[in-house]
């Protein structure tokens, strides 16, 4: 055994799927999934099945949230450039804006114009999230030039969004960047292997992932883009994107740090202090994990509590497990097992309000 203690994890980007789509997921099984992979506080995106565009909807979320959550959770809000009004109600109760810029999960797109406008109304010190491939990050980058507005690009996903970030960066612009668990340890090869288990958004490209290990110094935060389909749904004639992994978002991790390709203070940065620092999360010191670094398991689907019961890492063997997860003195998870009641987790605000 080699045990230590690490703070409790922050992950950014999760689907918890309720309301609306509770048959894949709901914040009691999602939540529950986050402690069981170390995650003591989850923010979770808009693209409900009615999506999160006005304050109304999210009321409903937050009230649904508060009786069947495990662990702190926060929201953001959505837009398709048509709930100005609505956006800034919303504003003071969510940690951010996420915009869809590609296609993927949810009928949210938005063109180049709306972008701008948004950028425009957003007039807000919480960053706006942007789900922006290849071919729109530009645009995203020039708009916070122009407004000074925060950004964060979610899983960075090819070279040049990659390349167009750090320029961001050194141009001392207010952009960040977050990666997945998935472009980080599947290959393209592994994932054309797992067919429509590894059909996501964005895809993972050939090459990416030797790159994004050798570039890791530029990226923030490891965000999990947690988002579970059905098994059913993945081998049906049109599968949804997305994939789970709030279970195995760390113990890949922990493999990595034994196989010397990342340290713990890096894990801990990516994880836990810039999620925290980028988005004002609120932490409490007498909230942790344990993890034993030795041990070693195989990902096993029947063991996973995610609703969804599977992950593209099944059968993979990691070394690093958790033990134990600590929140404000409670231990919610030990022994594999949830140990509180599903109204323990708090909805959380950033602390800037
Ligand atoms: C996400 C989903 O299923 O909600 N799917 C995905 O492939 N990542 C939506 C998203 O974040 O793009
Ligand atoms: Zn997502």
């Amino acid at each position: 055994m080699a045990l230590i203690k690490l703070p409790g994890l922050i992950d950014i980007h999760v689907h918890l799927r309720d309301p609306g789509q509770t048959y894949k997921e709901d914040f009691y099984t999602g939540t529950s999934s986050a402690i069981a992979g170390g995650f003591i506080t989850v923010l979770d995106m808009p693209n409900n099945k009615s999506p999160i565009t006005t304050l109304e909807r999210l009321r409903i979320k937050i009230e649904e949230a508060k009786k069947r959550i495990v662990c702190d959770v926060g929201f953001y809000a959505g837009s398709l450039g048509d709930n100005f009004l609505e956006l800034k109600k919303m504003e003071p109760f969510v940690f951010g804006l996420k915009l869809y810029l590609n296609k993927t999960t949810g009928n949210y797109l938005i063109d180049k114009e709306i972008l701008t406008k948004i950028f425009d109304t957003w007039e807000s010190k919480k960053p706006i999230l942007v789900h922006a491939e290849s071919d729109i990050i530009d645009e995203v980058i020039n708009n916070v030039k122009r407004t000074g507005q925060k950004a964060h690009v979610c899983h960075v996903s090819t070279k040049y969004e990659l390349a167009a970030v750090i320029q961001a960066k050194e141009n001392k612009l207010p952009v960040t960047c977050g990666v997945t668990p998935h472009h980080l340890f599947l290959s393209k090869k592994e994932a054309v292997k797992l067919g429509s288990f590894a059909l996501m958004k964005p895809k993972i490209e050939e090459g990416f992932k030797t790159y994004l290990w050798n570039k890791l110094k530029y990226v923030d935060v490891i965000e999990s883009d947690h988002a579970p389909h059905i098994v059913k749904e993945k081998k049906s004639v049109n599968p949804p994107f997305g994939v789970p992994g709030l279970e195995t978002t760390l113990p890949l991790l922990l493999t990595a740090v034994s196989e010397k390709k990342i340290s713990i203070k890096r894990l801990i940065e990516m994880c836990f202090a810039n999620p925290k620092k980028i988005f004002n999360i609120e932490t409490d010191k007498n909230s942790f994990i344990e993890v034993d670094l030795n041990e070693e398991y195989i990902i096993d689907n029947k063991k996973l509590i995610t609703k969804s019961g599977w992950s593209p890492f099944a059968d993979w063997k990691v070394k690093g497990k958790v033990k134990k997860t600590i929140i404000r003195g409670v231990t919610v998870f030990e022994n594999d097992k949830i140990l509180v009641n599903k109204s323990f987790g708090k909805f959380i605000k950033p602390i800037l309000n």
